[in-house]
């Protein structure tokens, strides 16, 4: 009897170490999809025409990125609200946590580098590390051709700056831990 209370002592001691491990694996070293890539994205006219009809057409950034009237039918953007984010998307809506889009105008990220930018619009890791809920598709821009996404980043270079910080987000228990686990390495085609 002694020797089952050991063993069984021991098996429980080891699964507990397992799933602690697993715990802070998630959240201490995912998500893990590498440094952003170090490049320039020259802003050029054609990149700009380009960037400005995905981002606004194909892609839809603006349309979660800007202020959106939905007492209108279809819920168009609101002028001069271009790129300066705040839209919320939370518990209400049967989001497992509150997510922020957040402005992505010069005023919100005008300090990035452009390699962090492309980074986070093709595998949804924040400069700071955080891993962005999907509800921005980034599993899909992921694998979009790597001139859209530099045309992308040289069209939001030119947005008109706007002064606003939206709220960080905030994902809900478990869901805080399995978010790390969803942003992948890109694959572009
Ligand atoms: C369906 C809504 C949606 C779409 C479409 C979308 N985003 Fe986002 N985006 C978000 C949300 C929500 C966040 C905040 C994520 C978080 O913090 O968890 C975000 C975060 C970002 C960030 C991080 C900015 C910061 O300050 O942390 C950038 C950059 C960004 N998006 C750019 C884009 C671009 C470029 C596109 C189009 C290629 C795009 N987004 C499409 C909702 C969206």
């Amino acid at each position: 009897m002694k020797k089952f209370f050991k063993i069984a002592g021991l098996i429980v001691g080891i699964v507990i170490l397992g799933v602690a491990g697993v715990i802070a694996y998630v959240k201490l070293a995912l998500p893990n999809v590498g440094d952003a890539p170090d490049l320039k994205v020259e802003v050029t006219p054609e990149r700009v025409k380009r960037g400005e009809y995905l981002a606004n057409h194909v892609n839809v950034c603006m349309d979660c990125h800007s202020t959106r009237d939905y007492t209108l039918f279809s819920a168009p953007l609101v002028p001069g609200t271009l790129g300066k984010g705040g839209e919320l998307f939370d518990q209400k809506q049967g989001f497992p946590g509150i997510f922020t889009s957040k402005n992505i105008t010069p005023a919100g990220i005008g300090n990035w580098t452009d390699g962090e930018i492309f980074c986070a619009i093709t595998t949804g890791v924040s400069r700071d590390g955080h891993a962005f809920f999907p509800i921005m598709p980034y599993p899909y821009y992921g694998s979009m051709d790597e001139e859209d996404a530099k045309s992308i980043v040289a069209y939001l270079r030119t947005l008109q700056p706007i002064e606003s910080k939206p709220a960080d987000s905030k994902p809900d228990f478990p869901f805080n831990f399995i978010i790390n686990t969803i942003p992948k390495k890109a694959t572009p085609s």
